[in-house]
């Protein structure tokens, strides 16, 4: 069967370069049908906005199945270099004041209303989990490596929540560089914040990605 041809695909586009379109023969292997959910969900996942994140937040044994998603990440040497913060509640409203005041630091000319944008950020979705790199000293593990693994944790995350029924998206803003904002929320110097996801359920219906050939960022190597 042609996976791509099948019906289970019927969201997903491709929009690739006029010409490099490359439609491989068949494969000889035949995808169990238990195996289809988990293809459709890998080349349908999208972004929520966060605006259209309501309630109900993943919370007990679907929270901790997204968490445990992201210990399946791909992570050379198992240093497990991530650490995760839960904001929800009144929290939100804490990180939000935070968010403004590290906004207004770096933009001291900034309209108050681009700053209170920043303050009500944390509010617009009920769970947020914060995405730390927490990279260590190894041998055989530059840090490069390690923020790839933290990379795929989130994405597995993302993944995780989408199959539970719930969106996401996952947001850096210009909170990611700012030292003052790290120190308020407890980083360790081995420790970055690489941004944050944003999760709840969603409100609206998922528009239709675009997504490009695959083809067109493929290239066999012949040596
Ligand atoms: C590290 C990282 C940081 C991101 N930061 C932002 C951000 O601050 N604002 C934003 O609109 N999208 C941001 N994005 C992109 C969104 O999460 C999302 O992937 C994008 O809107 C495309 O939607 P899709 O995931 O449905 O393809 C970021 C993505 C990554 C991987």
């Amino acid at each position: 069967m042609l996976f791509h041809q099948s019906a289970l695909c019927f969201n997903h586009v491709a929009n690739g370069p006029k010409g490099n379109t490359r439609i491989p023969p068949p494969s000889t292997k035949v995808i169990p049908p238990r195996m289809h959910a988990a293809i459709e969900l890998l080349l349908n996942r999208h972004s929520t906005p966060a605006k259209y994140l309501g309630v109900p937040a993943p919370e007990g044994e679907h929270l901790d199945l997204i968490l445990r998603a992201a210990m399946s990440a791909p992570d050379h040497g198992a240093l497990r270099p991530w650490r995760f913060l839960l904001v929800e509640g009144e929290a939100r409203a804490k990180l939000g004041a935070l968010l403004a005041e590290s906004f207004s630091r770096q933009n001291p000319d900034a309209p108050p209303a681009l700053i209170e944008r920043q303050r009500e950020k944390p509010l617009r979705s009920p769970l947020l989990i914060l995405l730390i790199a927490h990279l260590q000293h190894h041998a055989k593990v530059p840090e490069w490596e390690q923020l790839m693994a933290v990379g795929a944790a989130a994405e597995h995350m993302q993944l995780m929540a989408q199959a539970l029924g719930y969106g996401s998206v996952w947001l850096s803003g210009n909170i990611c560089g700012d030292d003052w904002l790290r120190d308020r929320l407890g980083l360790l110097p081995n420790e970055r914040l690489v941004g944050y996801l944003a999760l709840g359920t969603p409100t609206c219906a998922p528009s239709k990605r675009a997504r490009p050939d695959p083809w067109a960022f493929t290239q066999e190597w012949t040596g």
